[in-house]
């Protein structure tokens, strides 16, 4: 599927594997919903513009290559921030913006209820961090908060996705780069992703 990376790599997938299996305990969840969060990371900078500069070494100039733009990452609260967790091992240079969006247990709907971001997002590449793409009925909330901010380099990462979730997704920003581990069988009537691991933001921390 355009736009879609599916990533197989084998040590995400043993992440995978720790984070579905219910009897993780929430620290250990915890532990590798952060790893998983390097490899997607890792993954979802893999293609950034660059430019080019010189430094200097100890033994005289040298060409450099760094990102372009600056790097903003925005978790989904609360989950989201789990996925970051490890994130200053890569990427020590991002800032860090917040979106607290709740979905609404019975309608399904996002509700918002935080934003913390810099000014002139313009000048990032924002990365949308969630694990669950569920109905993405928040990770579209949030891609379309963050464009009315000015956003223009925009990506969505995520641990799992439903068919649904993604075809959503990919409907409403057919343009940006969706990341994610694993494709799923469907949703269940409460919009839980199947088999999917359960409740991501409770699982992680513990309540
Ligand atoms: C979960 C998850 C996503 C959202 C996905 O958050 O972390 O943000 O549901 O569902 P969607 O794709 O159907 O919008 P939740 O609202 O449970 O909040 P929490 O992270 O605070 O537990
Ligand atoms: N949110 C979760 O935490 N899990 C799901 O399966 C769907 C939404």
């Amino acid at each position: 599927m355009k736009n879609v990376h599916l990533i197989q790599h084998p040590i995400a997938q043993a992440r995978l594997a720790t984070l579905r299996d219910k009897t993780t305990p929430h620290p250990e969840f915890r532990r590798a919903l952060g790893q998983l969060g390097l490899h997607l990371l890792h993954e979802a900078t893999a293609d950034l513009a660059v430019k080019q500069k010189r430094v200097r070494t100890p033994l005289g100039p040298a060409p450099a290559t760094v990102p372009a733009r600056e790097i903003l990452l925005v978790p989904i609260l609360r989950a989201g921030q789990g996925l970051i967790t490890l994130a200053d091992q890569i990427l020590p240079e991002a800032r860090i913006g917040y979106l607290g969006i709740a979905r609404n247990e019975t309608t399904l709907q996002p509700e918002g209820y935080l934003e913390k971001l810099p000014a002139r997002l313009g000048r990032f590449d924002v990365f949308v961090v969630d694990p669950m793409l569920a109905t993405a009925g928040s990770a579209i909330a949030a891609g379309q908060l963050l464009q009315k901010r000015g956003a223009k380099h925009l990506r969505f990462i995520h641990a799992l996705a439903a068919p649904e979730g993604l075809r959503a997704l990919r409907r409403a920003f057919p343009k940006n780069q969706i990341f994610t581990a694993a494709l799923d069988s469907h949703l269940n009537e409460n919009g839980y992703i199947i088999p999917g691991l359960g409740d991501a933001g409770d699982r992680c921390f513990g309540c």
